[in-house]
C-alpha cells in the first residue's frame, strides 16, 4: 500500500511511535502531518531507547523523514534532536523540512505557560510547549514560518514586528517577562544557520514519491480525542491529528490516502484534564499506571489510567476511515482476573447508546456500561504468534473486533521493537 496514515484512536501515547518504526522497515519515507514538540514518541530497540519529539519515528530506520506544513517547529527542540541523533550514528541528511512550517517563538511558550497559570482549575494541562499560541498565530495569519529563516533580514524584521504586540501582551496581560529583540533575533539566526538546508519543498517531494509508487508513511502524533474539531474541546491540542489531514499538513490530495492504520492501547490513558468516562476507580488506576510504565514522555506527568473504551473507539474509527487497528500493550493487562470494557454510555436521561455523544454536555455526565471480559493471568512473553496467546487474551481481541467491526492487525505484547504480533 503506497500512503499509509498511522493515527492515534485515543487520548495519545497509543504506540504510535512503535507501530511506526515497525512499518517504516518496509517504507520508503515517513511523514509527520500536525503537532510539534509535544508528542513524544518513544521507541525501544534492545538497549537503546530512542524518545522523539519532533523528527519522524523513520529516522531511526534511516529512512528519508518529512515534517510537514501541518507542523509547527520549535527550532531548539529539533536541532536538539537532529544533534542527538548524529550523535547515536544516524544520518539526518535525509530530514525534509516544510517551509510553510510554522516556528514556535519563545513568546508562544511563555503565553502557552502564562495562560494555563492564569486558567486555574479550569487549565486545559497543556504540554506549555506553547502549542496553542503557534497555531492561534498561524490561524491570525500573524505567524512566523521556517521559510522565513532563509533570509537573515526578513527573519529579525518579522520578530521584531511580532514582538512590539507579544511584549505589550506579555507584561500587559500576563504579567510576565518580555522579550529582548536583539537576543531573539540572534538565537533565531543561529537556528537559520543550522536548519536552513533542510528547507525543502515538501508537498512536491512527497508528492513525486507517491506518483513513483513509493510507500510513504503518515505519522499521526496526539491524536483522535484531542483533535481541534472533533476531540473532547476545550481540552484538546491546537491541531488536527485526525487521518484527513495527513493530506492538508503534508500538501497531497486526499485520494492519495490508500489505507489508514488506527493505534489503540488494551486500555486508555489521558494526561492532562478533561472528561474521561472510563477513567479507573481506587487501586487499580495506579497498579495500570504502574504496569504500564504511564508516565508522559514529555513532561513526566502521571499518565490518567481508564479501561478500553470501545465507545471512543467506534467515534475515532468513524472519524479516520479506520480498518485496521494496532492494539498495544496487551501485556500490561496480563495482571487482572476481570477486565471491564466499555460497550456503551448511559447519558442522563438514562438512555443507552453506543455512539459518541455530539454534545459536550452529554460527554461530561456519560456514564460508562461495561461488559466485563474474563482476564487470562499469564505473561505473554513467550508468544511469538497469535495462537500462542491464552485463549482470553485472544476473545479480548476478538471481542474489540466484533464490537467495532475492524481488524485487529497488530498486537503489541512488550515495548521493545520486536513484541509485536500480526495478524493477516
Ligand atoms: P506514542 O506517543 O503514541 O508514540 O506513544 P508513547 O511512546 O508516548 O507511549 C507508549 C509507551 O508504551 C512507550 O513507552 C512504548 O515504549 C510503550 N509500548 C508501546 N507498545 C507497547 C506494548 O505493546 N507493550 C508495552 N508494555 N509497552 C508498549
Ligand atoms: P503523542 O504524540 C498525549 C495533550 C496535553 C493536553 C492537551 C493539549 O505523544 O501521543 P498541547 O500542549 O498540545 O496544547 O496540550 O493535549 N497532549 C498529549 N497527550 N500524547 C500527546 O502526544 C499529546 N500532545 C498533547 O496533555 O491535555
Ligand atoms: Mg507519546
Amino acid at each position: 500500500m503506497p500512503a499509509t496514515v498511522i493515527v492515534g484512536a485515543q487520548w495519545g501515547d497509543e504506540g504510535k511511535g512503535k507501530i511506526v518504526d515497525l512499518l517504516a522497515q518496509h517504507s520508503d519515507l515517513v511523514c509527520r502531518y500536525q503537532g510539534g514538540p509535544n508528542a513524544g514518541h518513544t521507541i525501544v530497540v534492545g538497549d537503546e531507547t530512542y524518545k522523539i519529539r519532533a523528527i519522524p519515528t523513520g529516522i531511526i530506520r534511516g529512512k528519508p523523514c518529512v515534517i510537514g506544513n501541518g507542523c509547527v517547529v520549535d527550532p531548539e527542540v529539533l536541532i536538539g534532536e537532529l544533534d542527538e541523533f548524529e550523535r547515536r550514528g544516524h544520518s539526518v541528511d535525509q530530514v525534509y523540512l516544510s517551509g510553510n512550517a510554522h516556528l514556535i517563538m519563545p513568546w508562544h511558550v511563555a503565553i502557552d505557560q502564562a495562560s494555563e497559570r492564569r486558567l486555574g482549575n479550569l487549565a486545559i494541562g497543556t504540554t506549555r510547549r506553547g502549542i496553542g499560541p503557534c497555531y492561534a498565530d498561524k490561524a491570525s495569519r500573524i505567524g512566523i514560518r521556517v521559510q522565513d529563516i532563509l533570509d537573515a533580514k526578513i527573519l529579525r524584521q518579522k520578530i521584531e514586528v511580532a514582538l512590539a504586540e507579544k511584549n505589550l501582551w506579555l507584561e500587559r496581560v500576563y504579567e510576565s517577562e518580555p522579550f529582548d529583540l536583539e537576543t531573539v533575533a540572534a538565537q533565531y539566526e543561529t537556528y537559520a544557520q543550522r536548519l536552513r538546508p533542510f528547507v525543502t519543498d515538501t508537498s512536491l517531494y512527497v508528492d513525486t514519491a507517491l506518483r513513483e509508487g513509493k510507500d510513504v508513511l503518515f505519522e499521526g502524533a496526539q491524536a483522535t480525542l484531542l483533535d481541534l474539531d472533533h476531540g473532547t474541546y476545550p481540552f484538546v491540542t491546537s491541531s488536527n491529528p485526525v487521518a484527513a489531514n495527513a493530506a492538508t499538513g503534508t500538501g497531497i490530495g486526499p485520494n492519495r490516502i490508500d489505507r489508514v492504520i488506527g493505534v489503540t492501547k488494551a486500555y486508555v490513558t489521558r494526561v492532562g484534564e478533561g472528561p474521561f468516562p472510563t477513567e479507573i476507580d481506587g487501586d487499580n488506576q495506579q497498579r495500570v499506571r504502574e504496569l504500564g510504565g504511564e508516565y508522559g514522555t514529555v513532561t513526566g506527568r502521571e499518565r490518567r489510567c481508564g479501561w478500553l473504551d470501545l465507545v471512543a473507539l467506534r467515534y475515532a474509527v468513524r472519524l479516520n476511515g479506520i480498518e485496521q487497528l494496532a492494539l498495544t500493550k496487551l501485556d500490561v493487562l496480563s495482571h487482572f482476573a476481570e477486565l471491564p470494557v466499555c460497550t456503551r454510555y448511559r447519558l442522563r436521561d438514562g438512555s443507552e447508546t453506543e455512539h459518541f455523544p455530539a454534545h459536550q454536555s452529554d460527554f461530561h455526565a456519560a456514564r460508562p456500561v461495561y461488559e466485563t471480559l474474563p482476564g487470562w493471568e499469564e505473561a505473554l512473553d513467550d508468544c511469538v504468534t497469535v495462537a500462542d496467546l491464552p485463549a482470553a487474551a485472544r476473545h479480548y481481541v476478538e471481542f474489540v473486533e466484533h464490537e467495532l467491526d475492524v481488524e485487529v492487525t497488530l498486537i503489541g505484547t512488550g515495548a521493545d521493537r520486536e513484541r509485536v504480533l500480526t495478524r493477516a
